[in-house]
């Protein structure tokens, strides 16, 4: 079977895919994961294999349903502007939260609460923004990413290929995630050291055109 197939079990089965987006985008692999599977051992693997910041990614739909927004379009700042981003036209970025039953939240065991629980509600429909502020607070020590509303026909970060990704697997609309970066160099990680790690771990690696190509 094809690296896709294999990602879309994997993402199924609750386990790991990583997903470079393109050498002319970010560069970049994240290692994701489904948002409900996520446990402490995730958060300490993904802040220890992969360095970069741990996110959860939410598309459109659940976002509004919890009326999280865009941060570029809710903060009134000179330094909210993003014409000069080199690799897309804004970032993803929404709020950061806790659950309210951590206590720092930056714990494996309170980032792991917060995004388990992210992923479990996103799939609840009757959830909404007031259970939402019931259960988790800003801000908080996990950045919540939200989906472009036409997905990847809209855009093709990291945040869209891995809800593209949930999609596909029928799980629930949450992903969690993290850049890989060098240890040596404190760059992103190769290709190449991403897919050696990739085949270390038995983890499938596809590129983000191939997911693209594979899921339109
Ligand atoms: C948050 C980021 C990462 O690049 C992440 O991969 C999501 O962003 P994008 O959708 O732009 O790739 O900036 O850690
Ligand atoms: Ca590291
Ligand atoms: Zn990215």
């Amino acid at each position: 079977t094809g690296a896709l197939e294999r990602a879309v079990a994997a993402f199924r089965a609750g386990e790991p895919v990583l997903v470079h987006d393109a050498d002319d985008r970010e560069g970049e692999t994240d290692l994701l994961y489904p948002a409900s599977a996520v446990t402490p051992a995730t958060v300490a693997r993904l802040r220890n294999d992969g360095g970069g910041l741990i996110f959860a990614a939410l598309p459109a739909t659940v976002a509004d349903r919890f009326d999280l927004p865009f941060l570029h379009e809710a903060v009134d700042h000179p330094a909210n502007d993003h014409t000069d981003l080199g690799y897309d036209a804004h970032p993803s970025f929404s709020l950061t939260v806790n659950h309210r039953d951590g206590f720092t939240g930056v714990t494996d065991d309170d980032r792991a609460l917060t995004i388990r629980r992210l992923g479990e509600v996103s799939a609840d429909a009757d959830y909404g923004v007031d259970a939402f502020a019931d259960e988790f607070r800003t801000p908080g020590h996990v950045h919540l990413l939200r989906g472009a509303p036409g997905l990847l026909d809209e855009r093709r970060g990291h945040t869209e290929l891995g809800l593209a990704l949930a999609e596909a697997a029928g799980v629930a609309p949450a992903v969690a995630g993290c850049e890989m970066l060098d240890d040596e160099t404190g760059g992103a990680l190769s290709t190449a050291d991403a897919e050696a790690y990739a085949r270390r771990y038995d983890l499938p690696f596809v590129e983000g055109a191939a997911l693209i190509r594979a899921l339109e």
